[in-house]
């Protein structure tokens, strides 16, 4: 198994180049189901769970071609299968996103139900009940939900909970349904609405993208498009913290800086200067004392569960007390209890993190069972005295391209090894 070696300390300065958004290239990537004609897409990340997503759409017949500047083409009509197996479901939740695609083309799918995870319990009850309301049918067999329906019809929807997938594979049911469907207390993040302005493109009728109440007229088929992913602002942020908690300064580019209010605001607050050009954002943490946050996470355009980690990684070397309470999972503090074991001082309650910052962190051994934990890890180590060995990175893979060489460029002392351990 590989791991990533660090050895902290370095101050980071430079620019870091953002990929391509995971959370909105794998619905896309599921969009193209929809699509009676080949559909291009650029700007993919090259992640693990995109991988992922294409060996699915490769196993239900679909027909992938993909360029070395991860240019996707995506050609469903050569389809054969309607199932999205547990061996993918389960390394992989996402994937059930093809579920509103496959039903509401096709007439037909069984996926695998994804079961609890690292983070929490992450139900799908809302993904099945706004198809159901649609006119499917939908049973849960042996860990399947297997959905039928000749034809979705259009309905009104208000989703109890805001969900993003849930959003996302409701929307895309919905384009190809009979009449309007509304969505209200639809989810409003970014790649929500990128997903939907590549659905437009291909010519679905969808109103309302960024507001809660979605309006979908459906269509009856949906043709080719050629469309760019948006920037992924959870790692824009990520690279961001790592320059604020090393006292450096470190700009990203190719980023939509409005999407990143919510963490622009905690770095200023920690004390770090922000400077915002078109596409690019630079945070200045030279000479400035690092100071802890306090923060919610909450659905978009509030702070983003996906940065609640790399918050806790500041919090744990900057001057005062932090509090970090997540409302969106129940068990998404993993990190906490690793970070601890450099040196962290934090007090767990249920939902909350409070910490007190320490001068500093030592490097330890560390591990965690989801990505962006993973990523606040990496954070700690860039920070802490001698060598943290970041364990099980596949997690890190998923999410974020070549993290050890965009750290490199900007002077982080980062390696991956093979860990035998
Ligand atoms: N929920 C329900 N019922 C449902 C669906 C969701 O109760 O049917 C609850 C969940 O249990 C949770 C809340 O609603 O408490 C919000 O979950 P949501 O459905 O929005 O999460 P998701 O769609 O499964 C996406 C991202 C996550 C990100 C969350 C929240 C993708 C592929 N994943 O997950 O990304 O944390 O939204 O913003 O878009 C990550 O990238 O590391 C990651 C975990």
């Amino acid at each position: 198994m590989e791991a990533l070696l660090i050895n902290g300390g370095k101050r980071l300065e430079g620019e870091v180049r953002i990929s391509g958004a995971k959370n909105a290239a794998l619905p896309i990537l599921a969009a193209t189901l929809l699509a009676d004609e080949p559909v291009r897409l650029r700007n993919i990340p090259h992640l693990n769970d995109v991988t992922t997503t294409i060996e699915l759409l490769g196993r239900l017949g679909v027909s992938v071609t993909i360029d070395e500047k991860m240019s996707v083409e995506v050609d469903s009509t050569t389809i054969t299968q309607f199932e999205a197996p547990y061996d993918l479901v389960k390394t992989m939740r996402a994937s059930i996103l093809v579920l509103g695609p496959l039903l509401a083309r096709h007439g037909r799918a069984d996926v695998s139900l994804p079961g609890g995870c690292a983070i929490g319990s992450r139900p799908v009850n809302l993904h099945v009940e706004g198809l159901r309301a649609m006119g499917a049918e939908v049973e849960i067999d042996n860990g399947y939900i297997r959905a039928r329906s000749e034809q979705l019809k259009g309905a009104r929807l208000v989703l109890e909970t805001v969900t993003v997938t849930g959003t996302e594979n409701l929307v895309m049911a919905a384009t190809l349904a009979e009449g309007q469907t509304v969505i209200e207390n639809a989810a409003r993040e970014p790649e929500v609405v990128d997903l939907i302005d590549c659905l437009n493109q291909m010519g679905a009728r969808i109103a309302g993208a960024g507001t809660d109440t979605l309006v979908i007229e459906g269509v009856e088929r949906l043709h080719g498009t050629d469309y760019r992913v948006l920037p992924d602002r959870i790692e824009a942020g990520t690279y961001l913290v790592a320059g604020a908690i090393t006292g450096g300064i470190v700009r990203v580019k190719d980023v939509r800086p409005e999407h990143l209010e919510s963490i622009l605001a905690k770095l200023r607050e920690a004390g770090a200067t922000v400077n915002i050009g078109d596409d690019w954002v630079e945070v200045d943490m030279r000479d400035r004392a690092l100071k802890a946050v306090g923060l919610r996470t909450a659905p978009y355009p509030a702070f983003p569960t996906d940065m609640q980690a790399q918050f806790s990684a500041l919090n744990a070397v900057a001057e005062g007390t932090g509090t970090i309470t997540e409302t969106i999972f129940e068990n998404r503090f993993m990190h906490v209890l690793e970070m601890q074991r450099m040196g962290a001082d934090f007090q767990l309650e249920v939902h909350t993190a409070i910490s007190q910052g320490v001068k500093k962190l030592t490097g330890a051994p560390v591990m965690a069972t989801d990505l962006r934990a993973s990523a606040s890890l990496v954070l700690a180590g860039l920070v802490a005295e001698g060598e943290t060995r970041v364990q099980r990175i596949y997690h890190i893979d998923r999410g974020y391209e070549r993290i050890e060489e965009k750290l490199r460029l900007i002077g982080a002392d980062i390696r991956r090894i093979n860990d035998s351990q």
